[in-house]
């Protein structure tokens, strides 16, 4: 009989995934390896992308680690070189590397809007690029996953920077999910809402912080297991004929934040 959950399965396909060094990026790779892709982890913290792959390499995945600053163009066709000649052509990229500097408008620095923005959103495009690049030279189809955040959908105080570098990801996924659908490439985001991560744990370890979480919508942080099945139907065939949506795993914060 004919398996429905068989289709949410990744073997043969190969997976990009930046800030696979923690977080939500290690998440990713953990489980998109247990459903069969080969994963490619790139980040700046290479000891900790090599302790992943070993753990991951442990359980019989095929895994790569890739030393990679998102925000340095010119490393980015060396380095996706190097994951095609050991994984193969890239079909799945997800652009998860992020940084996030909260500070009040007027304390928000040029430098750190500069930074926000070369971390959240032109390397997306960049890495996004060379990856649609490589797939039409292919001639494959293939998925793009921006991991973009509620705060691109809706503004919170202290966040102007970060908003922003969400919000122009949100919509360059929209534009990229148009432009590339002749070519079989779907392009869509994940909202995530809160999770505690090295991002914002000594927040949330806060009574603040803690008290907080009790006052948004769902209650309280999400699990980062949350994400995985969202993250999956939008990088498999289970989701191929998902393209441009923004789909925000928050507990429903998002429809109390705009
Ligand atoms: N946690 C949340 O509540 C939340 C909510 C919404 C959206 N998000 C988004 O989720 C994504 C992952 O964040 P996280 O929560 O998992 O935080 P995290 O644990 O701090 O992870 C951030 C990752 O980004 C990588 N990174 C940062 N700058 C980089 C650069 N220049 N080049 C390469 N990699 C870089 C880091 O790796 P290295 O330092 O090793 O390079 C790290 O692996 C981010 O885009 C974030 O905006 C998070």
């Amino acid at each position: 009989m004919n398996d429905p959950i068989k289709s949410f399965r990744l073997d043969g396909k190969t997976i990009l995934i930046t800030g696979a060094s923690s977080g939500i990026g290690a998440m990713l790779a953990r489980q998109f390896a247990a459903a069969g892709g080969r994963v490619a982890l790139a980040a700046r913290r290479v000891e900790r992308l090599q302790a992943l792959a070993d753990e991951l390499k442990a359980t019989g995945a095929a895994v790569t680690t890739v030393s990679l600053d998102v925000t340095r163009t010119d490393m980015i066709a060396s380095a996706l070189a190097q994951i095609e000649a050991e994984l193969g052509v890239v079909d799945v990229l997800i652009n998860n590397a992020g940084v996030a500097q909260p500070a009040s408008f007027l304390k928000t620095s040029t430098e750190a809007l500069e930074s926000t923005m070369a971390t959240n959103f032109t390397a997306a495009w960049n890495l996004t690029a060379e990856v649609a690049k490589r797939l039409v030279a292919a001639k494959r189809g293939g998925s793009v996953i921006n991991i973009a955040s509620v705060l691109g959908l809706g503004v919170g105080p202290g966040y102007s920077a970060y908003s922003a570098s969400k919000a122009a990801l949100i919509s360059l996924t929209r534009s990229l999910a148009l432009e590339f659908v002749r070519y079989g490439i779907r392009v869509n985001a994940l909202a995530p809402g809160w999770f505690v991560t090295e991002m914002n744990e000594d927040y949330f370890a806060t009574d603040a912080g803690r008290e907080y979480l009790k006052r948004i919508p769902p209650g309280r942080a999400g699990q980062l297991g949350e994400l995985v099945g969202p993250a999956l139907l939008l990088a498999s065939d289970a989701g191929s004929y998902v393209n441009g949506v923004v789909l925000p795993v928050d507990g429903g914060h998002h429809v109390a934040l705009v």
